[in-house]
């Protein structure tokens, strides 16, 4: 059962959207899905509170430093993916959840490439390969893209950080209403009203790519060694 966490220091980047957006597609191709809220603003346990039950989606709330092991090892035998939602805040919490997981996703903001945040985590990847030689898989992935932003634009972003060997993910998450409304309607992207979402279908098509590439990327045999031994 492998460990996604979502990190960036800097708030806002899209953390919480990404890991509602990915844990909503692994549950709907069958697989248990525990997300561990460790955001102190509860988005997603509200969202859960609100949904009432959503088919192979778990949710723990108020993750701490102290819990986080003992809820992985609790719920590991009933969960195909955790997936950790953090503050955007670097702290000890944030290299904890790192440290036990099999793939980091980053998410930066894809049009105002306001990538500090997101380079504070890729440091401490790089200080845990360099200093205690654990890598930990890891990928950005560019969020709020306006649909408008043309292929080039994007490509150019991708360019600049693959010239600095930083993997990103193939599929940005675009900036739509639905990934926002759902939050206040709970359920899935597929239980929205089209009638009352804009553009539903391309949020649905958006997320499909992006669950799709993550499925691939981190399949559910791979399990870390570090938290094979936590
Ligand atoms: N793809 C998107 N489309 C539309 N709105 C988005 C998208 N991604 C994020 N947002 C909006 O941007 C704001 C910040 O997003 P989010 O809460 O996911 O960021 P975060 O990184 O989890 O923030 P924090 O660090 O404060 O926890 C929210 O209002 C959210 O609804
Ligand atoms: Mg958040």
């Amino acid at each position: 059962m492998p460990v996604i966490t979502f990190a960036n220091t800097k708030g806002g980047a899209g953390k919480t959207t990404a890991a509602l957006i990915l844990a909503t597609e692994l549950a709907r191709h069958g697989a248990r899905v525990t997300i561990l809220d460790a955001d102190p603003q509860h988005w997603i346990s509200h969202w859960h509170e609100i949904s009432g039950k959503v088919a192979n989606i778990d949710v723990i709330s108020n993750v701490t430093i102290a819990s986080l092991q003992t809820h992985i090892r609790e719920n590991r035998a009933t969960t195909d993916y955790f997936v950790i939602d953090l503050a955007g805040a670097r702290n000890t919490l944030m290299a904890t959840a790192i440290g036990l997981s099999d793939h980091v996703m980053i998410p930066i903001q894809g049009c105002a490439m306001d990538a500090k945040g997101g380079a504070q985590v890729l440091e401490l990847l790089c200080h845990l390969q360099e200093r205690a030689g654990i890598r930990i898989n890891h990928s950005v992935v560019l969020t709020r893209v306006n649909s408008l932003v043309t292929t080039r634009a994007l490509q150019v972003v991708k360019q600049l950080l693959a010239e600095r060997s930083v993997p990103v993910l193939d599929t940005p998450i675009i900036e739509r209403a639905a990934f926002r409304d759902v939050f206040d309607c709970g359920g899935t992207l597929q239980t929205m009203d089209p009638g009352r979402v804009s553009n539903l279908d391309k949020a649905c098509e958006n997320a499909r790519a992006f669950g799709d590439e993550v499925r691939k990327l981190v399949p559910l045999r791979q399990v870390s060694p570090a938290r094979r031994a936590a």
